[in-house]
């Protein structure tokens, strides 16, 4: 399964909310982060790997392997990204981003893709996503005001002429601003405002690993995304006990399910 945070506006949350979720569901199955904002991205912050040597950037522009590139935190797999003025002009090379993903989907059940807002031409998913199989869903992350809430569904808009798959809009920071019975229909979560949140980057960890009104939210949030979509999205053996694992049912149960 391969998923991706995305708006078109930017600061909704959507680091937060990919980096979080892919943390809470590497406790279940094999995950990896891949933070796909090549010239603004944040996710090295929460895992404390602002200095590392390796990134996405450097394996695009071919000085890196994937092995290089991948790091851990606990069982998560993270690929970062990190901007030098190395990077200013050189042409991301889509090939080696689609050959980067069609390894990766080999080792791990879940792909976490955390996109940079707009629609910049160096855009990962977007020009190539649904042609080249690099995504199935993109999940909308949007904030509580009138503003936001249209660009969430312009970004909506903008994935289906993309063709890409829609889960849906996670309004993020709701302090009950807005009246959202308009998007129902496209909301698959409402996350509070807390200020909390901002001691993910100060302490360099997930936020879900502190106790707090969001991390509960958005660990509820997560199982649920895992096992409603997932489950409703994949076909295969393997992913099929994937979202079982994930919704909480134990091996002996999910055998038993299939065999009869
Ligand atoms: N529910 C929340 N309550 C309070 N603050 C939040 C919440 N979610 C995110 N934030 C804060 O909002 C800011 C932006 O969050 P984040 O970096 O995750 O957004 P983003 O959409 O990835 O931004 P960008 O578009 O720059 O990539 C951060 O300071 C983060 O701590
Ligand atoms: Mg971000």
């Amino acid at each position: 399964m391969k998923l991706g945070f995305y708006n078109i506006q930017g600061g909704t949350g959507k680091t937060t909310i990919a980096a979080n979720f892919a943390y809470v569901l590497s406790q279940s199955v094999k995950t990896i982060l891949i933070d796909c904002d090549l010239y603004g991205g944040t996710t090295s912050l929460i895992f404390g790997l602002e200095d590392v040597d390796h990134n996405l950037n450097s394996y695009l522009s071919g000085t890196s392997t994937v092995e290089d590139i991948i790091y851990n935190y606990e069982d998560l797999a993270i690929i970062p990204t990190g901007v030098t003025s190395e990077v200013f002009g050189y042409k991301t090379d889509i090939e080696k981003f689609i050959e980067l993903v069609e390894v990766l989907s080999d080792e791990y059940d879940v792909i976490v893709y955390d996109c940079p807002p707009n629609i910049p031409e160096s855009s990962l998913l977007l020009a190539y996503g649904s042609e080249e199989n690099l995504v199935n869903k993109v999940i909308v992350v949007g904030e509580d005001s009138i503003p936001a809430i249209v660009n969430s569904l312009k970004s909506i808009e903008l994935l289906k002429d993309f063709g890409i798959g829609l889960t849906g809009i996670i309004v993020n920071k709701y302090r009950g601003l807005t009246d959202l019975s308009e998007i129902a229909d496209d909301i698959i979560g409402v996350l509070s405002y807390d200020p909390n949140v901002e001691r993910q980057w100060s302490e360099s960890k997930p936020i879900v690993k502190i106790k707090t009104k969001f991390s509960k939210e958005l660990i509820n949030l997560t199982h649920d995304i895992a096992s409603i979509y997932l489950e409703k999205d994949l076909a295969s053996l393997r992913a099929l006990k994937v979202a079982k694992t994930l919704s909480g049912i134990s091996e002996d149960e999910f055998k038993k399910d299939i065999e009869s």
